[in-house]
């Protein structure tokens, strides 16, 4: 993908602020801290489109990326970090369940899980619920760097089964610091931009 722009178009805490028009797009979802903001840098080769922090909870608002002035990158708060109080546990569900439930532009929920553990129970609950919703299913295993290559079957089937995917669900592993799945993810962006 050759990327001629790349830049936000709003932080969005309400409905009232997501961008008007009928440009598609595909969100990034998953646990705080697993790489999503990262991810989005990596895609679009800019070190700091999308703010990241190594201590979770960095992103806490719906980060719209509008991508060659064609489409757009959504950047979701995570979820699962236990520090955060319970109203802003609250607040984090409705403003997901408002994005997810009622956004016609969205095209694709593509999860993200850190390739290092075990899916958590949040991961799971949002898995099924993006199946659920009929979205691809696809999934994003981040931080492949960080263990070793001989271990990657056993890490990514471990994903599959407690996600309880499919042999069709597509499972791809990326990393930030090698670059490696970058292209892959790029095509299958690509894809659902397609349809
Ligand atoms: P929230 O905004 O809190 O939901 O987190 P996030 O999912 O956006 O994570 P973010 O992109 O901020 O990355 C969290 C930390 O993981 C940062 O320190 C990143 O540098 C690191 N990180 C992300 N992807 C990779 C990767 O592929 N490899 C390695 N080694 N570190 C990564
Ligand atoms: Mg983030």
């Amino acid at each position: 993908m050759k990327i001629k722009s790349a830049e936000i178009v709003i932080s969005a805490v309400k409905m009232e602020q997501y961008p008007e028009d009928e440009k598609p797009e595909i969100a990034f979802a998953g646990r705080s801290n697993v790489g999503k903001s990262s991810l989005i840098n990596l895609l679009v080769n800019r070190k700091k489109l999308a703010r990241t922090s190594s201590s979770p909870g960095k992103t806490q608002t719906i980060n719209f990326y509008d991508i060659n002035d064609q489409f757009r990158i959504v950047d979701l708060p995570g979820y699962g970090y236990a520090k955060v109080s319970k109203s802003s546990k609250e607040a984090w569900g409705k403003m997901m369940d408002m994005y997810l439930n009622n956004r016609k532009n969205l095209l694709d929920v593509i999860q993200l899980v850190d390739i290092r553990h075990a899916p958590t129970q949040q991961d799971r609950h949002m898995y099924s619920w993006i199946k659920h919703f009929g979205f691809n299913g696809i999934v994003i295993a981040t931080k492949l760097d960080k263990i070793n290559r001989g271990q990657r079957e056993k890490h990514l089937n471990i994903i599959r089964k407690e996600l309880q995917m499919t042999s069709e669900d597509i499972l791809l592993p990326v990393s930030v610091e090698t670059r490696e799945g970058k292209e892959e993810i790029w095509e299958l962006v690509n894809e659902i931009f397609k349809v």
